[in-house]
């Protein structure tokens, strides 16, 4: 049910810094860059190969990505898998007593639906499944 790994999330300070880096130094392509509003973040996707790089810029101090560097650091958020069916994996979770964040299925950035399982379940990473619109 699970196909491939769909992004690797990155909480950044400032989207324009990550970009000197990661499309300017490493050459990546920016596919789009979009304002989350319900998450507060700012989003770049930058395909590689099957995957992409998911940079997240806070908009507001309230920003769940502005919490997660305050409490941590600057880095890696999150990994997020494809699914083909995200009501089938969450429900086959909640059936295994998998501690989820999202029960239900959010709007993501590229109109994705995502949900969130606890890194409490999963050996201490946020694990987003991810499922095309
Ligand atoms: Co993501």
């Amino acid at each position: 049910m699970l196909t491939h790994v769909d992004h690797i999330g990155i909480a950044v300070t400032s989207l324009e810094e990550a970009l000197a880096f990661y499309r300017d130094s490493l050459g990546l392509a920016v596919h789009e860059i979009e304002e989350v509003p319900d998450q507060k973040v700012r989003v770049a996707m930058l395909p590689l190969g099957q995957t992409h790089i998911e940079l997240l810029e806070p908009t507001s101090p309230a920003s769940p990505i502005a919490k997660f560097m305050e409490k941590k650091a600057p880095g890696i958020h999150h990994i997020a898998v494809a699914v083909a069916d995200i009501e089938a994996v969450l429900a086959n979770l909640k059936a295994r007593g998998v501690r989820l964040i999202n029960e239900e299925p959010l709007t993501g950035a590229g109109g994705k639906r995502i949900a969130f399982v606890h890194p409490a379940a999963t050996g201490g990473i946020l694990l987003e499944l991810c499922q095309s619109a």
